[in-house]
């Protein structure tokens, strides 16, 4: 493994073998794996988890980090070629090359600007780091998140064994506003490929997923023999089901219009997880990738149940992210 992009270009035993990993750091937390290695975390956009577990985890292995909050106040231009008289100051072609200089890896969280997905679809600025770094590069979140997939893996391993077979609903949950569709592209590929049977609940065809992350779910489904479908029936969604993982993502075509015309319909609140859905189901563990608002996407007695791994999965950010940075840099 040369970066850790998206789980999609990764085998089954490949992502198995990072799971393991991550298991036995989560039993024995600190070791030199890291030692004398020197990490550079770029965050275009904020974070609580992905900051904190990443810091926490290059130290438990020996390693530094230097975080570089560059969350509005530094615009790097991605285009080759560009005639740069806009914002930016910098190109990546530089940054990506300069910071190598510095260290051993880059880490990288850059959301789409929701301005045109046509583009934002191709993301250009992890690519840009992978085209011009000599380091290895992780992705922290761009249009997937990859490190959150694999803490959700885990946490359902850890609970339900063996995934093959098991029933996942993806449901689409209520949110004010138009979120990231990182995560459930994520969820999709990474559940997909560790042959669980995925059921993506959403509002309208209107919310389904990029093709190219529901082509991929599609491959990898039926790969393993299982099946991806698509529903807006709620109860056919939960039916059965033994693991429901709930994020509300905004709608592609809808990427470039005002704010005001792309706020949720009130209406779409009947899509919140409660215990009347998950009522339905096979006893279903529930998850989420939080940030969550409560009581607008899940219900407290949902989000505080036996069955919920919110935090569980929360913590496996840490061990999933160290197995992924020993693979690339570890000794
Ligand atoms: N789930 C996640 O990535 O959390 P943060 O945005 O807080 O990093």
């Amino acid at each position: 493994m040369q970066h850790f992009l998206g789980t999609d270009d990764l085998t089954k035993p490949q992502i198995q073998a990072l799971l393991d990993d991550a298991r036995a750091l989560k039993a024995a937390p600190q070791n030199d794996r890291l030692r004398g290695k020197r990490c550079a975390l770029l965050f275009f956009n904020p974070s609580l988890r992905t900051r904190t577990s990443f810091q926490i985890g290059i130290a438990d292995l020996g390693g530094t980090s230097v975080v570089l909050d560059a969350a509005g106040t530094w615009p790097i231009e991605v285009t080759p070629g560009a005639i740069m008289d806009g914002e930016a100051e910098e190109h990546v072609a530089e940054a990506a090359r300069v910071l190598s200089t510095y260290v051993d890896l880059i880490a990288i969280r850059a959301f789409p600007k929701f301005q045109d997905w046509s583009v934002e679809r191709e993301d250009a600025m992890l690519h840009g780091f992978v085209k011009h770094a000599t380091v290895p590069v992780i992705n922290m979140e761009t249009i997937v998140h990859p490190c959150q997939e694999l803490a959700m893996l885990l946490a359902l391993q850890e609970r339900h064994g063996s995934l093959e077979g098991k029933k996942l609903c993806l449901t689409w949950t209520y949110h004010p506003k138009p979120l990231n569709t990182a995560v459930a592209n994520s969820a999709l590929l990474a559940a997909t490929k560790m042959g669980m049977d995925v059921t993506l609940l959403c509002p309208s065809s209107d919310y389904i997923l990029d093709d190219k992350f529901m082509e991929a779910g599609r491959r990898f489904a039926e790969a393993e023999g299982q099946g991806l479908r698509v529903t807006h029936d709620i109860a056919e969604a939960y039916s059965g089901a033994d693991a429901v993982y709930a994020k509300s993502w905004g709608r592609l075509d809808q990427i470039g219009l005002p704010m005001e015309q792309r706020l949720t319909p009130d209406e779409f609140r009947r899509f919140r997880v409660d215990e009347e859905k998950m009522a339905l189901t096979n006893s279903a563990t529930f998850s989420h990738c939080l940030p969550m608002r409560r009581n607008v996407k899940v219900t407290d007695a949902v989000a505080d149940s036996e069955q919920s791994l919110i935090i569980q999965e929360a913590e496996n950010r840490l061990h999933v992210q160290k197995a992924v940075l020993s693979a690339l840099i570890g000794s």
